[in-house]
């Protein structure tokens, strides 16, 4: 939620930063702005609305050059998303710009005291508090980090906050408290942001902060304190992927893109975490054996997307490895006061690693003296800095709003997990443990003929084009596999989805159903007869009010073809695996419905990509 850059060294920092932005706008699209520090005054421009609103302005009207800036790209939390309360943010004489990603909950008393002295505030964000109470504190003689660790010191809160000082101009000052912020570390230059994408065309050499760290650049090096001045140390790491990963490559969406990655991000979630036999070695997950072997049961928390794969990983977890398990939605958790002793796992998922309702769940967990173990796909980032032990899924950066490449991995780490755990627990032979990971590996081919057919779903988007409701029905290991498809049509068409355990039609939803309603059937594999039986009365209970069926069958099952309006196939895969594969159409389709309907799918209306509030 919001992107933040900060940029000092021999380069035009417009440049820099606008492109900056351009790669985290993802994270925000509700206004975006920039600060310069150029001859002792602050340069700014900011524009409600697309980063496009920006570029246009600057290009009627451009800022000076300078080599020290700072941008923001925002999703709106306290004031509408207008060109006054869009980032940066100054102070009450403008000599310092600020831009700020979070939520300061203590801004009511702050912006009371700020009035009190005669500050005039123009803004109703939380943010140009910040911008006053920094500049107050340059003013009176302090340094722009001192002045920064000072106010950083009376926030309550989420924030990460950057500012520059137009009195300093060869420094960047940026803080963080549970929101993310990381230094990008160059020859002569240096970069803060929200997301490493904002550097990555400079360089990939990056540091990690820690909680209550003010972190200051110039373009000799890199200092960090924490917020009483002493010390610290950012935790130095170079990010695996490259420029082109960050850029669309051809395809007109970044979705697009990433569900045809697919078949390569499945293949590298699987890469070295098995030897030839099919035995899992997860060496970097840091819970011993023996512990492990101790979990009495597992809660597994996430949001969105992320929560849907918990769901999914719960029938296979239980079922290879017999330890009750429990799928919660982050934001719920602590709220109830889960029942969590040492030998409680819980499972974080976050693509993100930043997602804010996640991290407090773990944090609650670990206060409660349960292990924590995430799976998450970005390096550097605070669930899994917070967590006992991690799984990355190495699907590469996922930019897209809506998640595909991200869902994807996260059930091919959840099902790495369920096995290893099987595997030290000897719950499960060691056969039938490699012939799991056999299908696995079968995988990233299955979804790419899946991607192969994708004709067949735009055929489908152009029929349902009208549809103005459309429902998806599932099974077992399909329910969160239905949940998923309508999330994704929900996000992208903005048009009403639901899904449903399919036995629970009958207890209310199937009042829904009415001539034409679309009904997306994702049909268990037939060796599970008795499900894959109770499946087909449900479609033909809903055929019978007339609904129109779109049936997610595999090869070969001819039983539901009589009751399918149009048949989508699957390959033929076990039932626990069927989520990888039966969720591809679903994506491909939402993706496609968007397009026609004209949206952008990348950057869904209120939406951002990385939820960084509570
Ligand atoms: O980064 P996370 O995996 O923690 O994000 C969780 C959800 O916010 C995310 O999956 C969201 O639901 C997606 N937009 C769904 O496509």
């Amino acid at each position: 939620m919001c992107g933040i850059v900060g940029y000092v060294g021999p380069q035009q920092a417009e440049g820099v930063v606008i492109e900056g932005l351009r790669r985290m706008e993802y994270r925000g699209y509700d206004s975006a702005g920039v600060a310069l520090v150029h001859d002792g005054e602050i340069a700014w421009d900011k524009r409600a609305g697309k980063l496009a609103n920006l570029d246009k302005s600057l290009g009627d009207q451009p800022l000076p050059k300078a080599t020290t800036g700072l941008g923001h790209t925002r999703w709106a939390t306290h004031g509408a998303p207008n060109d006054v309360n869009a980032h940066p943010h100054l102070g009450a004489t403008g000599r310092v710009a600020l831009v700020h990603n979070g939520i300061i909950e203590n801004f009511a008393p702050l912006r009371a005291e700020l009035e009190r002295a005669g500050h005039e505030l123009r803004s109703e964000t939380d943010t140009e508090i910040a911008a006053h109470l920094v500049e107050a504190a340059v003013t009176e003689g302090h340094s722009l980090t001192e002045a920064m660790r000072q106010v950083c010191r009376r926030l309550d809160g989420a924030f990460t906050l950057v500012a520059i000082d137009a009195h300093d101009p060869d420094r960047v000052v940026a803080a963080r408290r549970n929101s993310p912020l990381v230094v990008g570390v160059g020859e002569g230059e240096n970069f803060v942001a929200s997301d490493v994408a904002a550097f990555i065309e400079h360089t990939r050499d990056a540091l990690e902060l820690g909680q209550d760290q003010v972190v200051t650049i110039t373009r000799e090096g890199v200092e960090v304190v924490d917020f009483d001045g002493n010390p610290a140390e950012g935790k130095p790491y170079h990010v695996d992927w490259d420029l082109s990963a960050a850029e669309k490559g051809g395809y007109d969406w970044f979705m697009r893109k990433e569900i045809h990655e697919q078949p390569n991000a499945i293949a590298d979630s699987m890469l070295g975490r098995h030897d030839e036999q099919g035995a899992l070695q997860l060496d970097e997950l840091r819970i011993s054996e023996d512990e492990l072997r101790g979990v009495d049961k597992i809660i597994i928390v996430g949001c969105g997307t992320a929560f849907y794969a918990g769901l999914v990983a719960k029938y296979a977890i239980e079922h290879w490895t017999r330890i009750p398990c429990e799928v919660e939605l982050s934001h719920e958790f602590r709220y109830r006061d889960p029942i969590l002793t040492r030998d409680t796992l819980v499972v974080a998922i976050s693509q993100s690693g930043e997602t804010a309702d996640t991290l407090m769940a773990i944090r609650h967990a670990r206060e409660q003296r349960a292990k924590v173990l995430a799976i998450c796909n970005t390096n550097g980032s605070t669930i899994p800095r917070e967590s006992d032990a991690v799984i990355y899924t190495h699907a590469g950066p996922e930019i897209g709003v809506a998640s595909t490449k991200g869902f994807m991995t996260q059930l091919v780490a959840c099902y790495l997990l369920g096995l290893y755990l099987a595997q030290v627990r000897g719950t499960r032979w060691g056969d039938e443990i490699a012939a799991v990971v056999r299908e696995l590996e079968q995988m990233p081919g299955h979804v790419q003929s899946l991607l192969d057919r994708g004709d067949e779903v735009l055929a489908l988007a152009e029929n349902l084009a009208d549809a103005r409701s459309v429902l998806f029905l599932g099974r077992h290991a399909g329910f969160p596999v239905a949940l998923e498809g309508a999330l994704k049509l929900k996000e992208l068409a903005y048009i009403h989805a639901e899904g449903f355990a399919a036995g629970e039609l009958k207890h209310g939803p199937i009042a829904l159903v009415e001539k034409d309603v679309p009904v997306f059937c994702i049909v268990p594999p037939q060796g599970r007869d008795f499900l894959h039986d109770k499946m087909v009365s449900g479609i033909q209970e809903v055929r019978a009010r007339g609904a129109r069926t779109i049936v997610l069958a595999e090869e070969g099952d001819d039983d539901v073809a009589p009751y399918a309006d149009v048949m989508v196939r699957l390959p033929k895969v076990p039932t626990l695996l069927q989520p990888m594969v039966a969720v591809v159409p679903l994506q491909l389709f939402a993706c496609e419905l968007a397009t026609r309907m004209g949206h952008d799918v990348d950057q869904p209306r209120n939406l951002a990509k990385s939820v960084t509030v509570e």
